[in-house]
């Protein structure tokens, strides 16, 4: 068993988890944005699809247990690593190497990270909390004018399509950072891997920006 911690606190078992974590983040993203474009059927769909989960609550209080536990590892092992390669590299040259073997979002990626982070703990103040913690709306299982509430508000929605844009950058690394941990960086398939990963990307930004945007432009009430 001390092994098996030796190997997760070294810097590849950081690695590891980094890439498996983000990998269980963008597997619950994609189910997050097909559970979201249900507001575009409505507010009777919408409601229906949240008192639906409400029915398996055990269940999803597990799930949701476990994906706490899986942005905890990823943040805190994305910290760890972060701090020990600035350790690593304490002399700061005037022609920085880095810049020249790495791109705008490997080397952003904490500042990326940082945001998403303020962005998740705003979001589930505004969603999780009021789904769950007794919002009157939520109480008459209007669920759906929660979000019609807070996407009404400009400084909101922006914050969310500036959020959301950045946490593109933040995938469109991870993306093929995971698979590169995973070993499959060779010639023939990594081209491949950046593509599925810019496309994975671009459906994940367009499909949420589009939701802020649809409900401060375009929602006329239903
Ligand atoms: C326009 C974009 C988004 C909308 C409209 C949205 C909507 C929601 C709603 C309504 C809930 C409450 C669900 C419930 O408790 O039944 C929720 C929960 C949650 N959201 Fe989002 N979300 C968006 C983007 C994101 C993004 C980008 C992330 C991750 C970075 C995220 C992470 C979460 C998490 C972790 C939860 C709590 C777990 C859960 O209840 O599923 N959301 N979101």
């Amino acid at each position: 068993m001390n092994w098996f911690l030796n190997a997760l606190k070294s810097s590849i078992g950081k690695k590891i988890i980094m890439a498996v974590t983000g990998v269980c983040i963008m597997i619950f993203l994609i189910i997050h944005l097909i559970n979201n474009l249900s507001l575009y059927g409505g507010p009777q769909l919408f409601n229906t699809v949240v008192k639906n989960l409400d029915i398996i609550k055990p269940i999803v209080r597990i799930i949701e247990i476990i994906l706490a536990l899986i942005f905890i590892f990823h943040i805190y092992d994305g910290v760890k690593l972060w701090f020990e390669n600035r350790r690593a590299r304490p002399i700061k040259y005037k022609i920085n190497a880095t810049s020249e073997n790495t791109d705008i979002f490997s080397r952003t990626m904490i500042w990326s990270g940082s945001i998403i982070f303020i962005f998740l703990v705003i979001h589930l103040r505004t969603f999780w909390i009021s789904f769950n913690l007794g919002h009157p709306l939520a109480q008459s299982h209007n669920y759906y004018q929660i979000v019609v509430e807070a996407f009404q508000s400009p400084v909101y929605s922006f914050f969310y399509i500036v959020a959301l844009i950045i946490m593109g950058f933040h995938l469109m690394h991870g993306f093929q950072s995971a698979f590169q941990t995973f070993g499959w960086n060779n010639k023939k398939y990594f081209p491949v891997i950046k593509m599925l990963g810019v496309i994975y990307t671009l459906i994940m930004v367009i499909g949420f920006v589009s939701i802020p945007i649809y409900f401060l432009f375009f929602y006329g009430g239903n």
